[in-house]
């Protein structure tokens, strides 16, 4: 099984990463620029550049040739404009979506925001355009032929992981949680069949996160 981690020089992506080739799982990790592939491979890692904003379809389609499994795990983040949502969390995530579909890819799991309802635009303050994005990317997920997971974590902190979450549908209140038990999950997620085509919502909890999964699906 090879997986494609999309976004690996973010901070979620980054102790993904790590986590994968200490458990020597076959992966690439998708990058941006030229320095970071080389940084990677110099440590052993296999790595490639890839850009939802700027490859187009076709090549993001020749680009996720040959991987069983896809993790977007990209934001433009907060210091950008509403174009870049457009253009990288809505647009490129679809064309990603798009491509690994065209490949036949057997998981595509996103990583999307806490709440990523259509009820939740109004409540989202400054982050609508980011919302917004993100429902229209996890809804043309659901509707596309892909098998997918969606996980919802709540705010993201630079903490040390806990490897204890609560899980859920969908939660009442707020939460946060460490950027590494976001890695931690989204480990489960890709290299385990039971989590697939379901979504959930993830904050920092007492329950060790393979059981806190593995309850989740029963
Ligand atoms: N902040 C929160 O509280 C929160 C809560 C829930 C969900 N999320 C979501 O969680 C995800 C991961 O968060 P994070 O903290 O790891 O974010 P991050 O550190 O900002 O990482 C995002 C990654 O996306 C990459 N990226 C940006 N534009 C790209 C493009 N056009 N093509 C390919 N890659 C691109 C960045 O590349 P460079 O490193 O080259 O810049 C970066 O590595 C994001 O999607 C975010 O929206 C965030």
């Amino acid at each position: 099984m090879s997986i494609l981690v999309i976004g690996a020089n973010g901070g979620v992506g980054q102790h993904l990463v790590n986590q994968l080739k200490d458990s020597n799982e076959s992966f690439t990790a998708g990058v941006r620029k030229e320095e970071q592939v080389k940084s990677l491979k110099d440590k052993g890692i296999e790595a490639t550049l890839i850009d939802v904003e700027a490859d187009d379809l076709a090549t993001l389609t020749e680009k996720i040739k040959g991987y069983d499994k896809v993790i977007f795990s990209v934001g433009s983040g907060g210091s950008t404009g509403a174009d870049k949502t457009i253009s990288v969390d809505l647009d490129g995530a679809i064309k990603s979506i798009k491509a690994s579909e065209a490949n036949h890819v057997k998981q595509y799991v996103m990583v999307s925001t806490y709440d990523s309802r259509r009820e939740a635009f109004d409540a989202s303050g400054d982050l609508k355009p980011y919302t917004i994005a993100k429902h229209y990317a996890d809804e043309y997920l659901k509707q596309a032929n892909i098998p997918y997971t969606i996980v919802h974590p709540g705010g993201l902190t630079d903490e040390a992981g806990t490897n204890k979450i609560e899980v859920g549908a969908f939660f009442e209140g707020r939460g946060t949680i460490p950027r590494e038990d976001v890695a931690t999950v989204l480990k489960e997620v890709v290299t385990t069949d039971y989590l697939l085509n379901t979504e959930f919502q993830i904050i920092s909890g007492e329950e060790e996160i393979t059981s806190a999964l593995t309850n989740f699906t029963k």
